[in-house]
């Protein structure tokens, strides 16, 4: 029996894509459903091109009630039945209550070697601070922003006379490998960490 896994995304889903590619022959999971928090979101084109269900809730009208937002979340998450939810470039706080309805069974990928740079702007933050490499986790998603268990790292080289673009644009080609990498041994219920260096 494959695992239902629900995407959520805010944008472009290069994340969701790849996720979505990953999961077909004996992989143990199955996209269910690609939700977005913006009706224009490019992902959900995308995601309809491959044949998943897709739904967006515009999270602009309830200004910043994040609970009513999640509650109209919540419809297109119940009649998809996920076993696993995946934040895929989702740029929404979730409250405690959501992220407690779906404890140890949401995942999400950030673009810095957590600990290191919770939150945004990371790859401006690790050029300041002058690190010698950056890159992605992915892990469980907690109430405390970017803040669970790591299920996977992808590390790559800071290069001199990189911009934030620039690595930006080197981190993401590996959240493509990680992300559907920890997704598969998360569905398999192996939580051995992904480890990887690009
Ligand atoms: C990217 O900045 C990525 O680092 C982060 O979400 C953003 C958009 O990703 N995970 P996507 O292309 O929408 O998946």
């Amino acid at each position: 029996m494959s695992r239902r896994v629900a995407i959520l995304i805010s944008g472009g889903g290069s994340n969701m894509l790849a996720l979505a590619r990953s999961m077909t022959g004996d992989h143990p999971a199955r996209p269910c459903l690609v939700l977005s928090n913006d009706p224009e979101a490019a992902g959900l084109a995308k995601a309809a091109a491959l044949g998943i269900p897709t739904a967006a809730v515009d999270h602009r009208p309830f200004k910043g009630d994040r609970a009513a937002f999640e509650a109209a979340l919540l419809p297109h998450l119940e009649a998809a039945r996920p076993d696993i939810i995946a934040l895929a470039g989702f740029m929404r706080v979730l409250t405690p209550d959501f992220v407690a309805r779906f404890e140890g069974r949401m995942l999400n990928i950030h673009p810095s070697l957590l600990p290191k740079y919770p939150g945004l702007d990371t790859h401006a933050r690790a050029l300041a601070a002058g690190d010698a490499e950056a890159g992605c986790s992915v892990h469980v998603v907690t109430p405390d922003l970017d803040s669970g268990p790591v299920l996977g790292q992808a590390r790559v080289p800071v290069l001199p006379g990189d911009t934030p673009e620039s690595l930006a644009a080197r981190v993401l080609k590996q959240e493509h490998v990680l992300y559907p990498a920890v997704l598969r041994r998360f569905a398999a219920g192996d939580r051995r960490p992904v480890l990887l260096a690009g």
